[in-house]
């Protein structure tokens, strides 16, 4: 990333915070003006988490679908951010293979056998049953081997193949691996971690779902009960050491979408001692919050405003705004000139740094028909007059605002004023008139139909 300093300090600050687990139940809201990098830097404090620190992301309007209640949605998007890290043991042997014994019984019945495995201080025999027959041949498992079986679930792993064998180096494929034979006692206890989200758990055990459900995605609204009585499970987890709580992180960009209501689930949420830190950005000033009629900072209600730490980030000056165009053009893989790099940079002061950046891809398709390499200055100057930006386009507006179809309906064509709303109901027979005469031919056509089926 390119400048915006004091932003990615506190950003680093944060991170810090969310690595030594202090700031779970809090909230940070990043906010600044559009295209200054806030979800650029959210992005970039989830790529610096450990890779079992869950983290979330939705945009503001996600919560607002038919399928699940808002606060069915934000639940859903909270758990998925706070992973539970599970600690199992398991039984395993290890050793190295001195020889497999398989009875076949001439009838082709069961297959009864033994394998013979030792660690450098001592040797068993273990008998075999059919299903593990299959699966060390399966494994291709032979003498001189050194494999690692789980009792609980007898799955086979080979480990590679002894160093005493290492004489018979010839007849082995290149990438054979060494290993040394194991020390000490065959058997042993291994400890296995897996990191599941609280969301996960809650599929997996809501019955009318079923796991499948996490696949699809289509998870629906899941009973209040069984999310208490996970939290009930897994804080007994966590007093008998089998379990440890991960506080993730929530990012909500665009949080100027959510309603008064989303924004009091959330405050509320926070005081939960099952919370994940919560990152939000805006790009909004002073303005409404939805459902209200109240103004407030940022859009957020004062009580949520008052728990956030605000980080604010600042628009870029041209020195940051060109290095930013150049990495934007080389990841497009686009050949830049200087002079057309140093028109773009003066585009994005003027006008705005993604719309510059959008004339990357549009100049570099300019100058790939008349088939250069490399974007130069009239390149971009075409694409300036071809494309629009924000500016111009509302420049346009006031000027010629009476071309447009305007919110009545109305509009001025070819020197003509048309009036859309008034004219309506006189309309209204001439329109309705041929809908009598549509409707016996139809009907006609499904008669015709239904003739040729019988
Ligand atoms: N400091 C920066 N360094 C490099 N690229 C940046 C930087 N800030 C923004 N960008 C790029 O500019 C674009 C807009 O940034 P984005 O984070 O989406 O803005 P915002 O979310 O604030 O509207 C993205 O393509 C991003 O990669
Ligand atoms: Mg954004």
């Amino acid at each position: 990333m390119v400048g915006q300093l004091k932003a990615r300090k506190a950003a680093a600050v944060v991170l810090q915070m969310i690595k030594e687990g202090k700031i779970a139940g809090r909230a940070v809201l990043v906010a600044g003006p559009p295209s200054t990098g806030k979800t650029a830097i959210a992005m970039g404090i989830s790529q610096s988490l450990g890779s079992d620190v869950p983290f979330t992301t939705v945009a503001g309007s996600e919560i607002f679908s038919l399928e699940l209640s808002k606060t069915e949605a934000l639940t859903q998007a909270f758990r998925k951010s706070i992973g539970v890290r599970i600690k199992e043991e398991t039984e395993l042997i290890e050793g190295e293979v001195v020889e497999i014994q398989v009875d076949r019984s001439i009838a082709g019945g069961q297959k009864q056998g033994k394998l013979t495995i030792k660690t450098t201080d001592m040797e068993t025999v273990y008998e075999l049953g059919t299903k593990m027959i299959d699966s060390l041949s399966k494994e291709k498992v032979t003498a001189g081997d050194v494999v690692s079986i789980d009792k609980a679930s007898g799955k086979i792993t080979k480990l590679g193949r002894s160093y005493t064998r290492s004489r018979d180096y010839d007849a082995m494929s290149a990438d054979t691996k060494f290993v040394q034979c194991p020390e000490g006692e065959l058997q042993r206890r291994k400890e296995v971690v897996h990191t599941v989200s609280l969301h996960e758990i809650d599929v997996i055990n809501s019955r009318s779902q079923g796991f499948l459900a996490l696949f699809s995605g289509d998870t629906g609204e899941i009973r209040s009960e069984v999310r208490d009585q996970i939290n009930t499970k897994v804080s007994e987890w966590r007093e008998e050491g089998k379990a440890e709580i991960i506080p993730g992180v929530l990012f909500i960009d665009e949080v100027h979408m959510l309603d008064i209501e989303s924004f009091s689930y959330i405050n509320r949420a926070l005081e939960d001692d099952l919370s994940p830190i919560v990152i939000m950005a805006t790009n909004r000033g002073v303005s409404r919050t939805r459902g209200t009629n109240y103004k407030s900072p940022h859009g957020l209600p004062v009580d949520l405003l008052d728990r956030v730490i605000i980080i604010s980030t600042t628009p870029y000056n041209p020195e940051e705004i060109k290095q930013i165009l150049s990495i934007r053009a080389q990841e497009e893989e686009v050949d830049v000139s200087v002079d057309a790099l140093a028109i773009l940079t003066k585009i994005g002061e003027e006008t705005s740094l993604r719309y510059a950046a959008n004339l990357i891809t549009v100049a570099n398709l300019i100058a790939t028909k008349r088939k250069s390499q490399t974007v130069d200055v009239e390149d971009v100057k075409r694409s300036y007059s071809l494309f629009w930006d924000a500016n111009r386009s509302v420049q346009y507006l006031s000027q010629y605002s009476d071309n447009l179809v305007n919110d009545a309906g109305a509009a001025t064509l070819g020197g003509v004023k048309t009036i859309a709303n008034p004219a309506a109901p006189a309309q209204a027979p001439a329109t309705t008139a041929p809908v009598p005469s549509t409707t016996p031919a139809t009907t006609t056509a499904s008669g015709d139909t239904m003739d040729t089926t019988s």
